[in-house]
């Protein structure tokens, strides 16, 4: 495992912007493993200026996400679609065709999830996937507890995290109660890892993840057993580093 220390949440971007940019000149047809959230918004600004230099075509890339609310339309503002289109590919000239996010509209779990892994098996695998790290350990939507050999599956939302995003929607009704998330299994065949950490608030599970002991009860810390693995999170996150 490889640990790059960053100075803040920009230089953090811009370090991790630069291991995705390498794997897309390197690979050009490469397949990438993409998160939303708060962590790689910085990282996607940075690759679509670079891209607007001319400096990355992403036009032979492909790409799989981690993971969607299921029950939201990809037109839904709070949809991981939606995000990702909006924060990344409408900026970049990769093939929308072949970027994929679980299918959030498909109500019947088996065949989305079934479909969601033949889409990963299909591309080949992922050369490189990209994480953020939740502040109970989880990655993708693996929550504490999860089994660790699970492919894209259905979860239930956590109460607090149906709470938490009840600010984004009209009615507690309208928030989504389920996801579908790539499982850990999926997550740790991507043959490269790019964990992405900024900010005190994850320092105790960051430390804990990479130092303490691997268990489903930390679904991050099963990273430490990933062949290639860099960790790239800022000096505040890596403040309890132990
Ligand atoms: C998002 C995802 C989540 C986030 C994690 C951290 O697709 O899979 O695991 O990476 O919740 O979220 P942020 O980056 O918002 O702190």
């Amino acid at each position: 495992m490889i640990i790059y220390k960053a100075q803040d949440y920009k230089d953090m971007s811009r370090k991790a912007a630069n291991i995705l940019s390498a794997q897309v000149i390197m690979k050009p047809n490469c397949v990438l493993g993409l998160a939303t959230g708060s962590s790689p918004l910085g990282t996607y600004k940075q690759l679509i200026e670079w891209y607007e230099k001319g400096d990355i075509d992403f036009s032979n890339v492909t790409s799989v996400n981690l993971d969607e609310y299921k029950g939201l339309d990809p037109n839904n503002k709070q949809s991981y679609r939606y995000f990702m289109n909006t924060n990344f590919f409408d900026h970049i000239n990769i093939d929308k065709k072949k970027t994929f996010v679980p299918d959030g509209l498909e109500m019947d779990t088996e065949k989305a999830t079934s479909k969601y892994n033949e889409i990963i098996r299909n591309t080949g695998g992922v050369d490189l996937q990209l994480l953020g790290l939740g502040h109970n350990g989880h990655i993708g939507f693996n929550e504490p507890g999860e089994q660790f050999e699970k492919e894209t599956h259905c979860v239930d939302l956590a109460q607090t995290t149906i709470e938490a995003n009840r600010r984004f929607f009209d009615s507690e009704d309208d928030v989504p109660k389920q996801a579908y998330t790539m499982g850990i299994k999926s997550i740790m065949q991507a043959k490269k890892i790019v964990l992405i950490v900024s900010g005190q608030d994850k320092a105790e599970i960051l430390d804990k993840a990479l130092n303490g002991p691997i268990t489903p009860e930390l679904p991050a810390s099963i990273l430490q057993l990933h062949n290639d693995v860099i960790v790239v999170a800022d000096k505040a996150a890596l403040s309890k580093w132990s």
